[in-house]
C-alpha cells in the first residue's frame, strides 16, 4: 500500500515479543570460539538490548539515512548493532572482520559512515585478531584522506571477564580466556566503550517508521573493476524475501534450531542468521569459531549440543572436513538434523554425496541454494522433501523467480542448453542500487542483455529442466565461496614497487574450490626471490585481507597479450593448469612468452 510504513527491527523483535508471544523463546544460542564459552539470548532480551543500543546511537546523533560501519566478530553485539541501525532507519555497512584496515577504510569512505562499531579483539581458533588495532589503522587512513569518523564504539569482548559481566548466562557471553597480550590504544574524543554507553541508556525506543523502499543496508561485494560495489538493499522487499525463502527453503517449523555457519559479514549471514530466522521467530545458533577448533568434530559437537535441525554451510567447509574422514562426524549423533543446506559456490558431486551420506546419514534433504549478495535471498534451490535432488544441481527457481539461459547474442535458449544465467523479472529481494553510483548498477547488471538481470554466472539446463551453475563467466574468482575480482588482486600487486604488471587467474583447489595463481612482471632492477613472494603476499593481505592470499606467484618476464595490449587470462589459466590445449592463439602478440611461462610454472603452492 502506497504511503504505508514499517520497520524491520520492529517486525523481527517487537512483533515476535508482543504479538506472537515469543518473548521467552531463545533467539540465539551463542557458542564462542572456546566450546565452554556459551550464552543464550531470548527474543525479549534481544529487544531490550536493541532498544538500549538504539538509544545510544540516537544520542550519538545517528538519524534515519545515516551510514554506520560495523567491523565485528560473531558475537551477540553484532546482531544488536545491526538491528539497532535498522530500528533507527540508519544503514548498516558491515565489513567482515577478516578484511584488512585498508579495505575497511575504503568502505567507510565510499559510503561516508559517520560512526564505526568494533571490538577489542577476538580469537579465531588459535589465532588472536587485534581488531581494534585494525580499526584504528582504518580510521587513521580515513582522517588522512580528509574524512574523520566522529565516533568509534568498542565492545569489550576479550576483556569481558574483567568487567564481571559473565555471571548471568543471559547477560553477556562470559569469555574465560584472559588476554594479557592485547594492547588497546584509545583515541580520546572518538572512542567510547559499548558497555559504558548502554548502562545509561533506556530500554525502550520507538522505531523510526520507514517506507518499504527506504534503504536498509549496504554490503560491499567485489566488482570486476577492482573497486567494491556497495550493494543497497531496501526494507520491505528484502524483509519479505528473506522471511519467505527462510520459511520454505528450510521448511521452518517453530521448534527448529537453525544453524547457518556463515559470518554475518557476508550476505548469507545478513539474510539467514539475522533477518530471515528472526522474522520467522526462529531459534538459531550464532557461532564465533571455526570448524577445526579445538578439533575437526566441532561442528557436529555443536549440532548435538543444541539439537540443530536445519544446518547451512558452504562447500569449502564440507571439502575441508571430508579430508579428515568420516569418524569425526560419525562419532557424534547428529540425530536432530533434518535439512542440510549449501551455498557460496558450485558443490562438486563428491562433496554433495559425502554431505548426504556421512553428515546427513542419508536421511536429510540437501538444499543447494544458488543466490548472490545482489539477490538478497535464494534464487535457485530445491524445497526439502519436495524436489527430487540431483547432486551438484541447484535444481529449480524459487517461487516468483524467472530464470533464463541466453546465448552470446542474447537469445533465450529453450530446453537443454548452456549459456548466461539471467533473470527475466524482478523479485522482492533484488538490490536497488550501487551506493552512490546508480550508473554502475545499470551497467553491471542490465547493460549486456537489456531487459534482463545478468548474474555473471554460466549455467546449464539438463533434459529434466534442472539448472546447474557452471561458475563465473566474468573476471571474478570464487575462493572458498567468497568472490574476489582479478582486478583488485592485480592492483594490490602492482602497488608493490617491484611489480610492473600483474595478471591473476583462478586455479582449481581441492578445498577452496578456486585459489589465486598470480603472474607478475617485475620492474627492471628487481629480482624474483622467495622474500619478494612473501612481501607480495603480505601486500595482498594488507590491501584486501587474508582471504585473498595467493597460492601461487610466478615470475612472468612477459605476459600473453593481444595486439591491442589486452592480457589473455584465458591462456594464463591454461598455463597455470599445464593444459597445452590453448585453442586459438593467433591473436597473441608475442607467442614466445607462452612457452616460457609453461616451462617456468609453479609446481607447488608457496
Ligand atoms: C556467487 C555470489 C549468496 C551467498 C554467498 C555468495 C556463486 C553462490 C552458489 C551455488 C553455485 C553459487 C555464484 C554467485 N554461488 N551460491 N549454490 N551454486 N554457485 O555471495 O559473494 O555475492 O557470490 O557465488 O557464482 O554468482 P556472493
Amino acid at each position: 500500500m502506497k504511503g504505508a510504513t514499517t520497520n524491520i527491527c520492529y517486525n523481527v523483535l517487537d512483533r515476535n515479543v508482543h504479538e506472537k508471544k515469543l518473548g521467552d523463546k531463545v533467539a540465539f544460542y551463542w557458542e564462542g570460539n572456546e566450546p565452554e564459552e556459551t550464552t543464550q539470548i531470548t527474543y525479549r532480551e534481544l529487544l531490550v538490548k536493541v532498544c538500549q543500543f538504539s538509544n545510544v546511537l540516537r544520542k550519538q546523533g545517528i538519524r534515519k539515512g545515516d551510514r554506520v560501519a560495523i567491523y565485528m566478530p560473531m558475537i551477540p553485539e553484532l546482531v544488536v548493532a545491526m538491528l539497532s541501525c535498522a530500528r533507527l532507519g540508519a544503514l548498516h555497512s558491515i565489513v567482515f572482520a577478516g578484511f584488512s584496515a585498508e579495505s575497511l577504510c575504503e568502505r567507510i569512505l565510499d559510503s561516508s559512515c559517520s560512526l564505526l562499531i568494533t571490538t577489542d579483539a577476538f580469537y579465531r581458533g588459535e589465532k588472536l585478531v587485534n581488531l581494534k588495532m585494525l580499526a584504528d589503522e582504518a580510521l587513521e587512513k580515513c582522517r588522512e584522506k580528509g574524512f574523520p569518523v566522529r565516533r568509534c564504539i568498542v565492545v569489550k569482548h576479550l576483556g569481558r571477564a574483567e568487567l564481571g559481566m559473565g555471571d548471568s548466562p543471559s547477560q553477556s557471553p562470559p569469555v574465560k580466556r584472559s588476554c594479557p597480550d592485547v594492547q588497546i590504544s584509545w583515541n580520546q574524543g572518538v572512542d567510547l566503550w559499548w558497555h559504558e554507553l548502554v548502562q545509561e541508556a533506556g530500554d525502550e525506543c520507538e522505531p523510526e517508521w520507514c517506507d518499504a523502499e527506504d534503504p536498509l543496508f549496504i554490503l560491499y561485494t567485489s566488482g570486476s573493476t577492482g573497486k567494491p560495489k556497495g550493494v543497497v538493499h531496501t526494507t520491505g522487499g528484502y524483509m519479505l524475501y528473506v522471511a519467505t525463502t527462510f520459511k520454505y527453503v528450510f521448511d521452518f517449523h517453530s521448534e527448529d534450531v537453525f544453524w547457518c555457519t556463515a559470518d554475518i559479514g557476508w550476505i548469507t549471514g545478513h539474510s539467514y542468521i539475522t533477518y530471515g530466522p528472526l522474522a520467522n521467530g526462529a531459534t538459531s545458533v550464532l557461532f564465533e569459531g571455526i570448524p577445526t577448533y579445538p578439533d575437526v568434530g566441532r561442528l557436529w559437537n555443536i549440532v548435538d549440543k543444541y539439537k540443530v535441525t536445519k544446518f547451512y554451510t558452504a562447500p569449502t567447509a564440507i571439502r575441508l572436513l571430508m579430508k579428515f574422514g568420516d569418524e569425526p562426524v560419525t562419532k557424534h549423533s547428529r540425530a536432530s538434523l533434518q535439512v542440510l543446506g549449501t551455498v557460496g559456490e558450485p558443490i562438486n558431486p563428491e562433496a554433495w554425496l559425502w554431505y548426504h551420506r556421512v553428515v546427513g546419514s542419508e536421511r536429510c534433504s540437501i538444499v543447494d541454494t544458488f543466490w548472490q549478495t545482489e539477490t538478497g535471498g535464494h534464487m535457485l534451490t530445491p524445497l526439502p522433501g519436495a524436489t527430487p535432488m540431483k547432486p551438484g544441481s541447484a535444481t529449480f527457481p524459487f517461487f516468483g523467480v524467472a530464470p533464463a539461459i541466453l546465448n552470446e547474442s542474447g537469445e533465450e535458449l529453450e530446453g537443454e542448453a548452456e549459456g548466461y544465467l539471467v533473470f527475466k523479472q524482478p523479485w522482492p529481494g533484488i538490490m536497488r542500487t550501487v551506493y552512490g553510483n546508480h550508473g554502475r548498477f545499470e551497467t553491471t547488471y542490465f547493460k549486456k542483455f537489456p531487459g534482463y538481470y545478468v548474474t555473471g554466472d554460466g549455467c546449464r539446463r539438463d533434459q529434466d529442466g534442472y539448472y546447474w551453475i557452471t561458475g563465473r563467466i566474468d573476471d571474478m574468482l570464487n575462493v572458498s565461496g567468497h568472490l574476489l575480482s582479478t582486478a583488485e588482486v592485480e592492483s594490490a600487486l602492482v602497488e608493490h614497487e617491484a611489480v610492473a604488471e600483474a595478471a591473476v587467474v583462478g586455479h582449481p583447489h581441492p578445498v577452496k574450490g578456486e585459489c589465486l595463481y598470480c603472474f607478475v612482471t617485475l620492474c627492471d632492477g628487481h629480482t624474483f626471490s622467495p622474500t619478494l613472494k612473501e612481501e607480495l603476499k603480505k601486500q595482498i593481505r594488507e590491501k584486501i585481507g587474508p582471504i585473498a592470499t595467493p597460492d601461487y606467484i610466478q615470475n612472468a618476464p612477459g605476459l600473453p597479450k593481444t595486439r591491442s595490449g589486452k592480457i589473455m587470462r584465458r591462456v594464463l589459466r591454461k598455463i597455470a593448469q599445464n593444459d597445452h590445449d590453448l585453442g586459438d592463439t593467433s591473436t597473441v602478440a608475442d607467442p614466445s612468452v607462452i612457452s616460457h611461462l609453461f616451462s617456468h610454472r609453479c609446481l607447488v603452492t608457496q
